[in-house]
């Protein structure tokens, strides 16, 4: 059975002491409460080891935001996957579009990213998602399909049942635009089809696919109520305990 996943992306916001204090405010929030979801947090990695030690991991999941497409080695600067599981960390985001547009990320480096992630025991969270001009000229399926198909079906039917998915259309990422219910059911169970008919509709069932650009605490109930929207990937409303819990209450 898929899960229901609300997974917050600090991207470049807070000090340590900041993101502590902000882990530690979720952790206290979510003692003794119900939740009908699994939480994680995507930390700068600077903060992944005392983000871990500050939270009861079986509650709230500690996420890097990208790891090296490189095992280990002379490349100054970098940050492995094996690194990141050594903090107790157990979840990585890769292919976010700002690692893709900024950073120079293809589906290639992509793809060693998912590889190495998953050799050292961490889940990816994918993101997958088109830019505007797509959407518009109607390429939105097309563009979405070739991201997956070009970092992950080369994986096995065993690793790729390991992965999060997160569609994240780029024109609605903190531009406070969210794409339509409508719209994210669409581009969902597109993506779950494209899933089925590689790798057959028990692992494609079984994929959490989760939302993410715009998200927040007044659309969370109306995204998440679709069939196959199974969470968020949340960005702005993640950084702080008041925007970032009632998302997950949405629940
Ligand atoms: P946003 O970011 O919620 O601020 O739009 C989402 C993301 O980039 O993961």
């Amino acid at each position: 059975m898929r899960k229901n996943i609300v997974a917050g992306n600090w991207k470049m916001n807070k000090s340590l002491q900041e993101g502590i204090a902000l882990a530690r405010e979720l952790n206290e929030a979510l003692k003794g409460k119900t939740v009908h979801c699994k939480v994680i947090i995507g930390t700068p990695y600077i903060h992944l080891s005392s983000a871990v030690s500050s939270v009861d991991t079986d509650r709230i999941g500690v996420a890097a935001q990208n790891c090296a497409d490189k095992e280990s080695g002379a490349y100054t600067g970098e940050v492995s996957a094996s690194m990141i599981a050594s903090t107790g960390a157990r979840y990585v985001i890769l292919g976010h579009s700002e690692r893709r547009a900024y950073y120079h990320e293809t589906p290639e480096i992509l793809k060693e990213k998912v590889k190495l992630a998953l050799t050292a025991g961490l889940t990816p969270i994918f993101c997958i998602g088109e830019v505007l001009e797509e959407r518009e000229s109607g390429k939105h399926f097309d563009t979405v399909k070739s991201q997956i198909e070009a970092s992950l079906f080369d994986l096995s039917p065993e690793d790729f049942a390991k992965l999060i998915l997160a569609y994240e259309p780029v024109w609605a990422i903190g531009t406070g635009r969210t794409a339509s219910p409508a719209q994210a059911q669409e581009m969902h169970a597109f993506i779950r089809r494209t899933l089925a008919a590689k790798y057959g509709e028990e692992i494609a069932d079984n994929t959490s696919i989760l939302y993410g650009g715009s998200a927040n605490a007044g659309n969370a109930k109306e995204l998440f109520s679709n069939p196959d929207v199974d969470g968020g990937l949340i960005g702005g409303a993640s950084l702080s305990a008041d925007k970032f819990m009632p998302i997950i209450e949405a629940f």
